[in-house]
C-alpha cells in the first residue's frame, strides 16, 4: 500500500542563483516510478568494449610486451628504440642486418651486435620506460646467433636508464653459430618501483652476436603466454563488459588496402608475425592478433563482435563490388571460420594449431568501418557482396552496416557520436522516436568529448545522461562501445584526445567516464520502469536568447558548389568583400575541401558537410549577397550566418533534402531546429543564382533571384536539460535501480516515489559519482573522481533523497524476501 502524499507543487519564478533545495529545506520536485508497469526489455548486450590500435592501447598498453620495436623493422634505417651500451672501457657497435635472418618473412631484418673490446651491449628503452616492480619475475626470450669467434656467454639485465642500478639479471652461458632461441627468467628483489629503465642485452668478449625478435613480458593477466596487462584487465572486467568490437575503427580500415588489418598475418607464432603501419602513425607488432582478440574475450567473458574489411581504406582506396571484391569477401568467409569454425574446418583447425581448439561464439559481425566516408559511394554494393555470401554460409550471423544502404537489410546500423557534453545532454532523446520497423542500432563508437586525454566529471555526466537515452530505448539500440577505450598518457603516445582509461608504464586509471559505464553497466536491469520528474518549481534556469550575432559563411552537403562575389555590408558599409585571387586566407575552412582561383571560392567535397566562415563574432545586423553554383551531388547551396561556433549558427540550405526544398534552420548545441516554412525549389547543377540574406535584429529574410524564399525569426533554445532520471528492474529477483544524472550546479533533495512496491526493504545502497565540472583522474590521482558507495535507510515507499551537485547516483532498492 502507498501513502499518498503529495508535495505542494508551487511555480515560482527564478530570479538570480538557484538556492540548494536542501538548503531551502524543500523538496525539488518528485521522482514517481511505476513499479508494476514494467515497459521495454533492456538489452543485455547494452554496453560492450570497443577497441583497436590507437594511442598505444596494445603496444604499449594492453599487450603485455615490454620491448618496442622487437623485430627491428619500425624503421628500416635505423634500430628504433635500441641504443649501444659500451661498458668497463666497451668498445663496439649496433646495425640493423638482413643477412642470413631467422626467417625471410617476419624476421628478416635482425640487429647486430659487435663487441671490439670490453662489455658492449643493446639497450632496449621499452615504452616510455620499462616498469620494475619488487618480487616481479619477468619472461625474457630473444632469438640469437654468434660468430665463429663467440660463443657466449650473453647478459640480459633491467637497469636504470644511467646503467648505475641493475634490478634483474639473467645469463644465457651458451650460444651457436645456427640461430636459436633462448628463454630466461628476470627476477626482481625487494627494489622500489621505478619506470627509468631499459633492457640490456650484453656481450663481455671480443665477437658479434645477431638478435631477433627480442621480448621480455611481466606477468601478465591468467598467465597467458603473450598476454595482457594485469591491471587494465582488472580495470575492463569491472565493467563487466557484454561484448568487445575489434579490431576497429580505422584500424580496421587502415589508410590503404596494403596496410589494412590483414588478419592472416596476425597469427600463428611471433616469428610469423611481420607487424604492420597503422593508421595512427605508429607500426603494431600484431602481437595483439586475431586469436589474442578471441582471448581478450574469453578472458572477460565477452561476445566477440568481430568487424571485417569490407574493400574501403582510408586514404581513399576502395575495392568496387564484382570479382576484384571477391577474394576481401572470402578473406572475411575464412576470418569467420578461424573465430568460430569447428577443428575440422581448415581454419578451425589453424585455430587449433595455433593453441586454442574451442571454437568461439559468434553472433555479430561487422562490414567495414565508417563507409560514409567513402567517396565513390560504394558501400552499399559492397555490402551487398558481403551480406550475401555471410548469410549463405552462416544464415544466423547477425550483420552490421556502417553506412546507409538500400539494397539489403542490415541487422543493425552502426552510429558513431563524439560530441561537447551540451549537444549530448540536448539530443538524450535522440532515439525516443526512432523507426521501431527498421533496423536496430548499434551504437559502436561514442563519447563526450571533452577532457585530455581523459573525460573530465563534465564529460562523464553528459556521458550518462547519453547512457539514460541509450537504455530508456533498448528495444531498438541493443549495443553501445565507448570509443576510444584506452591512452597511454605518456606525451607523444596518444592520437586522440578524449579517452576512456589512461595509464603509463606503472599505473592506471578509470576516467570519471569510466565510472559512469561501470556504474550503469552494473546496474542494467532487465526491463525499463515508467518514470515521471515533477518539478516544485523550473527545473532548469530559463534559457538566454542568444544576441543575434555571429560570422557568416558558405557551405554545402555531400555536394559540390562554388560562390563568387561575396559581399557583407552593413547599412551601406563594407564589411566584407571577396577578391580575386586572395586565396582563402580570409576564410576558417572546418570541414570541406576549399580552393580559390579567379575570385570563386570552390568546395570540391563530394561527401559530408563542408563549412567556410569569415567575419566577425561580434557582426549583428547585415546583408550577405552572393552568387551560388552547384556542380553535382545529393543537395544544392548553402548560406550560414549568426555563426558563434560549429555547435551554434544558423543556416540556410537552398536545395536541401536531397535538392527539393529551401529553409533556415538554427543549430543550437548541434541539435538542429528548422525554424522557417520549406519553400519546394530545385537547384539546377551548373546555373549560377543570385543569394541574399538579410539580418535585422532577430529577422532573417532570404532572396534567390530576387525573390522572398524563406522568413524566420531567430528564436531562444529550449532550456538544456540538467536532469535524467531512468529506472529498471532484475530480470528476476528483487532488486530495482534508479540511475539520476543531475548535471546542474546545486544539490537537489528530491521525493521518490514508489509506486506498486510492496514489502520495500527499509534501506538501500547507493553509488555517487560527483565533483567539479573539470576534476579528472590521472595516474597521481586515479580516483580523485570515483564512485563512492553510502547507505540510505530512509528508504519506503515516498522517502526524501538528495542528488548532489553535478553528480551520477544509481541507487539500489531491494523488496524483502518472504516465504
Ligand atoms: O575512435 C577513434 C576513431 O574515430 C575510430 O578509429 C574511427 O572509427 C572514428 O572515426
Amino acid at each position: 500500500m502507498k501513502t499518498m502524499r503529495k508535495i505542494s507543487l508551487i511555480i515560482v519564478a527564478i530570479t538570480g542563483l538557484i538556492l540548494s533545495d536542501a538548503a531551502r529545506g524543500q523538496t525539488a520536485g518528485r521522482i514517481d516510478v511505476q513499479l508494476d508497469q514494467p515497459g521495454i526489455t533492456i538489452s543485455p548486450r547494452l554496453i560492450g568494449l570497443m577497441t583497436e590500435e590507437i594511442n598505444h592501447s596494445f603496444d604499449g598498453g594492453l599487450y603485455a610486451e615490454l620491448i618496442q620495436n622487437r623485430i627491428f623493422k619500425n624503421d628500416p634505417a635505423t634500430p628504433a628504440h635500441w641504443s649501444l651500451v659500451q661498458r668497463e672501457n666497451g668498445e663496439g657497435a649496433i646495425s640493423l642486418d638482413q643477412g642470413d635472418p631467422v626467417n625471410s618473412g617476419a624476421l628478416s631484418t635482425s640487429l647486430r651486435l659487435d663487441a671490439r673490446s670490453g662489455r658492449v651491449g643493446a639497450a632496449n628503452d621499452g615504452f616510455w620506460g620499462i616498469p620494475v616492480w619488487p618480487r616481479t619475475q619477468y619472461s625474457a626470450s630473444f632469438w640469437v646467433r654468434g660468430s665463429a669467434d663467440f660463443n657466449g656467454p650473453i647478459t640480459l639485465d633491467i637497469e636504470s636508464n644511467d646503467g648505475q642500478t641493475v634490478y634483474a639479471t639473467a645469463i644465457v652461458p651458451k650460444i651457436t653459430t645456427g640461430w636459436q632461441q633462448y628463454t630466461a627468467i628476470l627476477a626482481t628483489g625487494s627494489v622500489p618501483t621505478s619506470a627509468g629503465n631499459r633492457f640490456v642485452i650484453s656481450i663481455s668478449a671480443p665477437g658479434s652476436i645477431w638478435l631477433s625478435l627480442v621480448s621480455l613480458f611481466p606477468p601478465t593477466f591468467n598467465n597467458r603466454l603473450n598476454g595482457n596487462r594485469i591491471d587494465l584487465m582488472k580495470l575492463l572486467a569491472d565493467l563487466h563488459p557484454s561484448f568487445l568490437r575489434f579490431p576497429g575503427g580505422n584500424y580496421l580500415e587502415g589508410d590503404t588496402i596494403v596496410d589494412r588489418f590483414d588478419w592472416k598475418k596476425t597469427i600463428h607464432g611471433l616469428d610469423q608475425r611481420p607487424g604492420h603501419v597503422g593508421p595512427w602513425g605508429y607500426r603494431s607488432s600484431d602481437g595483439m592478433g586475431l586469436l589474442e582478440f578471441c582471448q581478450w574475450c574469453e578472458d572477460l567473458h565477452m561476445e566477440p563482435l568481430l568487424a571485417v574489411y569490407a574493400g574501403y581504406s582510408l586514404g581513399g582506396e576502395h575495392v568496387p563490388a564484382g570479382p576484384k571484391l571477391a577474394p576481401f569477401v572470402q578473406e572475411a568467409l575464412d576470418e569467420i571460420e578461424y573465430v568460430s569454425g569447428d577443428v575440422k574446418t581448415p581454419w578451425g583447425a589453424q585455430r587449433a594449431a595455433d593453441g586454442h581448439p574451442r571454437p568461439f561464439h559468434l553472433n555479430y559481425i561487422e562490414i567495414g568501418n565508417e563507409d560514409y566516408f567513402d567517396a565513390s559511394q560504394s558501400y552499399d554494393d559492397r555490402f551487398t557482396q558481403f551480406y550475401d555470401a555471410i548469410k549463405a554460409k552462416y544464415p544466423k550471423l547477425r550483420l552490421i552496416a556502417t553506412a546507409g544502404v538500400g539494397s539489403r537489410r542490415p541487422d543493425l546500423q552502426d552510429d558513431h557520436f563524439y560530441r561537447s557534453h551540451r549537444h549530448m545532454e540536448r539530443d538524450v532523446g535522440h532515439y525516443d522516436d526512432q523507426d521501431r520497423g527498421g533496423p536496430r542500432v548499434f551504437v559502436g563508437e561514442w563519447a563526450t568529448k571533452e577532457g585530455r586525454p581523459t573525460p573530465n566529471l563534465q564529460a562523464a555526466l553528459a556521458d550518462a545522461a547519453w547512457l539514460i537515452g541509450m537504455e530508456r530505448n533498448s528495444d531498438v539500440v541493443i549495443m553501445s562501445s565507448y570509443a576510444p577505450l584506452l591512452v597511454n598518457v605518456n606525451p607523444g603516445a596518444s592520437q586522440w584526445s578524449t579517452n576512456l582509461i589512461g595509464y603509463d608504464a606503472l599505473g592506471s586509471f578509470g576516467s570519471p567516464s569510466y565510472y559512469v559505464q561501470k556504474m550503469f553497466s552494473r546496474s542494467r536491469g532487465q526491463r525499463v520502469l515508467p518514470v515521471q520528474v515533477i518539478w516544485a518549481g523550473p527545473s532548469t534556469r530559463p534559457a538566454q536568447l542568444p544576441k543575434p550575432a555571429g560570422a557568416f559563411g558558405v557551405g554545402a552537403g555531400t555536394t559540390t558548389v562554388e560562390y563568387k562575389e561575396i559581399t557583407v555590408s552593413n547599412a551601406g558599409a563594407s564589411l566584407f568583400q571577396m577578391d580575386a585571387n586572395q586565396g582563402t586566407s580570409s576564410w576558417k575552412l572546418n570541414k570541406g575541401i576549399w580552393s580559390e582561383s579567379d575570385g570563386v571560392l570552390r568546395q570540391w567535397a563530394d561527401k559530408g558537410e563542408s563549412r567556410a566562415v569569415a567575419g566577425d563574432s561580434t557582426w549583428g545586423d547585415y546583408t550577405i549577397t552572393l552568387k551560388g553554383q552547384k556542380l553535382a551531388g545529393e543537395n544544392g547551396l548553402v548560406v550560414l550566418f549568426h555563426y558563434r561556433d560549429g555547435e551554434n549558427f544558423l543556416r540556410w540550405s537552398i536545395g536541401g533534402w536531397h535538392n527539393t526544398a529551401a529553409a533556415i534552420e538554427q543549430i543550437s548545441d548541434g541539435v538542429t531546429s528548422q525554424i522557417s516554412e520549406s519553400t519546394p525549389i530545385t537547384v539546377q547543377s551548373g546555373k549560377w543564382y543570385d543569394l541574399r540574406v538579410e539580418l535585422s535584429g532577430r529577422e532573417i529574410r532570404c532572396y534567390v533571384d530576387g525573390l522572398l524564399t524563406n522568413q524566420a525569426t531567430e528564436i531562444a533554445p529550449a532550456p538544456l536539460p540538467t536532469f535524467f532520471v531512468l529506472a529498471s528492474r532484475a530480470a528476476h529477483g528483487p532488486e530495482f535501480d534508479l540511475q539520476v544524472v543531475n548535471t546542474s550546479d546545486h544539490a537537489r533533495r528530491m521525493e521518490i516515489d514508489l509506486e506498486g512496491m510492496e514489502h520495500l526493504e527499509p534501506w538501500a545502497v547507493t553509488e555517487v559519482l560527483s565533483g567539479q565540472p573539470g576534476d579528472s583522474n590521472s595516474v597521481a590521482q586515479p580516483q580523485k573522481v570515483a564512485a563512492r558507495r553510502h547507505d540510505i535507510t530512509n528508504v519506503s515507499p515516498i522517502f526524501e533523497h538528495e542528488f548532489p551537485a553535478y553528480s551520477v547516483s544509481v541507487i539500489r532498492f531491494l523488496q524483502q524476501e518472504r516465504d
